[in-house]
């Protein structure tokens, strides 16, 4: 028995349980816990955790069994520098991602892990990513040094016992490896965020389905079934055997005669993906419902009847904080209201917590995420801007009902989003498949929160650039083939909440506002609009929006959607850049799509403008 003093789960499984006994040879731990997701050992893992000064049990009656963690200030995001793909061929990898042969990076991984959870528990976290059983979910074993991390997955996945009976004797699971590689010498103290900045290293091996994360304990760094598994893994497994793993929202839009059109969407990293994945309809909307399935993370499949179905793989938010708040996102609000855990968000006087754009008042006094007093004339913010909130799925006020089929949603229209203040109308929808997938891999974005070291404007195709486990030339040619595997692949479309105006000013409202948009896309895909083609693609008029509860003047939206032709063709032009990166492994389709896009531009005028079309 660990020193958690409780039993802990059981497994019969022989890979499993020879995979625990050479880990423990190798990791050196004090003792082994086998999770069992239990509510007493959630309880006993926290009381730990509270004693030992990682967590700090929040005001039961302001935030209900819910807690708050301080990360090391060095560990606070993901490392996309110290992110590798460790699969036999260098190319297979492709130009985007970071390469260590397999063997070379077994043999550092195993000599950073040699006795690194000495002085500690090693953790055993059985879980499954997608619903119990169904037969687009898999499964997943964490062996991880961090209490975390334990607590972290008993919100994010399914994990525990139940896990551990499906997989039964014999049953196939990915091997996830993670330690914070802070070992403890004898009688030495721990701090309250053990972690090893200077060797932090995640990798992959696809080949084996294998990962070893080493160094951080935070989000994506540590939380193996996300990033690592769900995405960077799960995107391998996909290609091999024909499916899709993707950065995406799920979303239903109901309108008022009842009818669910189920949409994915993908926005690179810190785009407000939560926030769509919980659109709150706006004013003149009324009867319409927006359904969360899931808001960061899509495995989909073609069915049976023809059409794409799909999964959220997560039972949990790890939301941004900061931004969020009533008035932008209220169902994520209540999503974090109770059983939740906060990282790096600031502590308020009354045993609550608080952030940046959660209230427009700031309190008078916080301790901010770096345990500092703050007040609102402190220059620095008080929770760190990649500050997360780790919350049930079942609790946001807007789940979809069919968010745990097995069966997966059927998905009607594939939405891609960049952040671009320039050159990119609203929406436009690809004129077919092929070019709905050329969109995607152009995609572009300026900034995010959730990574670092990175630069202010980088080319993010499907949003997948830190997360595609393969070479991303293969993966456009594996979209491209997707394709082909139902009837009438979905609708494409790209849309941009950022464009700016000539001051600077962003010229969409966004938020709930961006329903709007949404309505057309539904519409599309029914078949209800016209739609008038543009050089980007199709798109709305005026007319084809519904204005209700906005006043948005048709000149100000003729702006919004309006192409300037010379700024069309630079872009165009700097495709070039990404696409010269994939040598012959680029898909042909795309180099054809890029001159088309460049003949209409050349033969559209000087700045292609709604109002000389409709
Ligand atoms: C995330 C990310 O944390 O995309 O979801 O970085
Ligand atoms: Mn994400």
């Amino acid at each position: 028995m660990s020193k958690l003093g409780i039993p802990g789960g059981t497994t019969i499984n022989a890979n499993l349980l020879a995979w625990i006994d050479e880990m423990a040879r190798l990791c050196k731990p004090e003792a082994i816990h086998i999770c069992d997701g239990s509510e007493a050992e959630y309880d006993a893992l926290c009381e730990l955790m509270v004693a030992g000064g990682t967590m700090t049990k929040l005001n039961p009656a302001k935030r209900p069994n819910s807690y708050y963690c301080r990360s090391d200030p060095r560990d606070v995001a993901r490392v996309e520098d110290r992110t590798f793909i460790c699969c036999h061929n260098k190319d297979d990898a492709g130009p985007t991602n970071n390469w260590v042969d397999p063997r070379e990076m077994k043999t550092r991984m195993e000599a950073l892990y040699d006795g690194c959870m000495t002085g500690r528990t090693m953790y055993v976290v059985p879980f499954s990513m997608g619903p119990l059983g169904s037969d687009i979910a898999h499964i997943g074993v964490e062996i991880t040094d961090s209490p975390y991390v334990c607590t972290n997955m008993r919100i994010m996945t399914r994990m525990g016992q139940k896990v551990l009976d499906l997989i039964a004797k014999d049953g196939d699971f990915v091997r996830c490896v993670h330690s914070v590689g802070k070992p403890l010498a004898p009688g030495e103290k721990d701090v309250a965020w053990p972690c090893n900045p200077d060797n932090i290293t995640i990798s992959h091996f696809p080949e084996t389905r294998t990962i070893w994360s080493f160094g951080s304990g935070y989000g994506g760094n540590a939380l193996l079934g996300k990033k690592c598994f769900a995405l960077r893994i799960a995107s391998t497994m996909a290609r091999d055997e024909g499916w899709l793993a993707e950065h995406m929202l799920i979303v239903g839009v109901e309108n008022p005669a009842g009818e669910k059109t189920y949409v994915a969407a993908a926005f690179p990293s810190a785009c407000g993906k939560t926030n769509f994945a919980m659109l709150q309809p706006p004013k003149g909307f009324d009867g319409w419902k927006i359904w969360t399935v899931g808001d960061d993370i899509a495995w989909i499949k073609p069915g049976a009847d023809g059409r794409f179905y799909a999964i959220n793989p997560e039972a949990g938010f790890f939301g941004v904080a900061p931004g969020t708040g009533a008035d932008t996102n209220a169902n994520a609000m209540a999503a974090c209201a109770s059983n939740s855990i906060f990282t790096n968000v600031a502590l308020t006087d009354d045993g609550d917590v608080w952030w940046e754009g959660m209230t427009a008042d700031k309190p008078a006094h916080l301790i901010d995420w770096k345990g500092r007093d703050w007040t609102p004339d402190s220059t620095e913010p008080a929770a760190h801007p990649n500050a997360r909130f780790t919350a049930p799925v079942g609790q946001c006020p807007t789940v979809d009902p069919d968010w745990e089929n097995p069966a997966g949603v059927p998905i009607s229209a594939f939405i891609f989003g960049g952040r671009l203040s320039k050159t990119m109308p609203l929406v436009y929808q690809s004129f077919n498949w092929a070019h709905g997938v050329y969109l995607a891999a152009t995609m572009g974005s300026e900034a995010t929160a959730a990574a670092v070291g990175q630069a202010a404007i980088r080319r993010d195709p499907f949003a997948m650039l830190p997360f595609c486990g393969y070479n991303m030339a293969d993966y456009f040619n594996h979209w491209l083939s997707m394709g082909r595997t139902v009837n009438n692949p979905p609708p494409i479309f790209r849309v941009n909440w950022f464009r700016k105006d000539s001051n600077g000013k962003f010229m969409w409202p966004g938020f709930g506002e961006n329903m709007r948009v949404l309505t057309w896309i539904v519409d599309r895909v029914h078949g209800r609009a016209p739609g008038i083609e543009s050089p980007f693609g199709m798109v709305p008029t005026y007319d084809d929006i519904p204005w209700d509860g906005l006043d948005y003047p048709k000149d100000k939206f003729q702006e919004l959607m309006s192409i300037d032709r010379e700024a069309g063709i630079a872009e165009a032009r700097s495709q070039e850049e990404l696409f010269d990166k994939f040598l012959d492994r680029l898909p042909k389709e795309f180099i054809y799509l890029r001159e088309l896009l460049k003949s209409r531009l050349w033969r559209s005028p000087a700045t292609w403008n709604l109002a000389d079309e409709a």
